[in-house]
């Protein structure tokens, strides 16, 4: 695997590729990667001739008082692990390389309605980061396909929207939650917690299996999400929400099927998100 920091050694490489007549598969991430992240490369193994992964902490998503800093940084081990995956290329720019003029110069790619609410209102002005560094990183890879995790469910979505607004040619391609044995969805952010708060956060899964159960045995949502946030306060977590929405984000209405319970909770200073999609009775 060879890895790039510089655009000038993508381009040339990328360039390469494509004259071979070789398809392309890119993987963003923020690094600190873990087997959710490595089904993501072999999703783009699947679907394209040459994987490309980049591994970047943006800063532009992270807002004040964030974890930019504590964000774990842990490049050779990625790169041992992207290699064994069957990752061709890795680009790990640094920030001056992708934000020359500085953050506050950047131009900006902004997503209405479903960038707003959910983690888009725990956290104003992240998704705008995510959109305005996946559109860059879309750009400089020019790749055929692209695979994101349901795990960030708003996420993709988002990006699902921004390519569609802005015709972008690329395939985007969801990928599954992956889970640790006891259904915690695995995160870079795991990391953070402690072992006591590590015992307690697959409740944040379980939880969403049993508001399934109740909501597709046709209780009303309101009561039953209520009953959700209570549960997930008595067992030690801070929620920033817990909802309902129609799969595409929308608001549930009468003829809904087709949903997804979408949950972010702190445990202690650690932000956990997990979702559960549904099929409403
Ligand atoms: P990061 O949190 O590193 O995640 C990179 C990709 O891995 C995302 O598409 C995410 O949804 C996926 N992922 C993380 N945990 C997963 C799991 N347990 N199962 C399946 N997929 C999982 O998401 C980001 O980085 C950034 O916002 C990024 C898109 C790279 C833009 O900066």
């Amino acid at each position: 695997m060879h890895t790039l920091h510089e655009i000038p050694a993508l381009r040339e490489r990328l360039a390469a590729h494509r004259r071979a007549g070789r398809t392309i598969g890119l993987v963003p991430t923020m690094g600190n990667l873990h087997d959710g992240h490595l089904a993501l490369v072999d999703e783009a193994r699947r679907r394209a001739d040459v994987v490309v992964a980049t591994i970047f902490v943006n800063p532009m998503q992270f807002g004040p008082g964030e974890d930019l800093d504590a964000y774990p940084r842990t490049l050779a081990e990625d790169q041992a692990r992207l290699e064994a995956a069957g990752c061709e290329l890795l680009f790990a720019p640094d920030e001056a390389t992708l934000y020359p003029r500085g953050l506050a110069a950047q131009t900006r790619v902004s997503v209405p309605e479903v960038s707003e609410g959910l983690c888009g209102g725990a956290r104003p002005g992240h998704f705008d980061g995510v959109a305005t560094i996946v559109t860059m990183l879309f750009n400089l890879v020019q790749p055929d396909v692209a695979c994101f995790g349901e795990k960030d469910y708003q996420q993709l979505a988002v990006i699902r929207r921004l390519v569609s607004d802005l015709h972008l040619p690329v395939e985007v391609v969801g990928v599954p939650i992956v889970r640790a044995a006891d259904g915690l969805a695995l995160s870079s952010r795991n990391g953070y917690l402690s072992e006591a708060q590590r015992a307690v956060a697959p409740r944040l899964q379980q939880t969403l299996v049993e508001l399934r159960q109740a909501l597709q045995a046709g209780e009303a949502p309101a009561p039953t999400l209520a009953a959700g946030l209570s549960r997930l306060r008595e067992a030690g977590f801070a929620p920033d929400y817990l909802e309902l929405r129609a799969a595409d984000l929308g608001p549930v209405v009468e003829t809904t099927r087709e949903a997804v319970l979408l949950v972010a909770a702190r445990l202690g200073p650690t932000r956990l998100i997990d979702n559960l999609s549904l099929t409403l009775p």
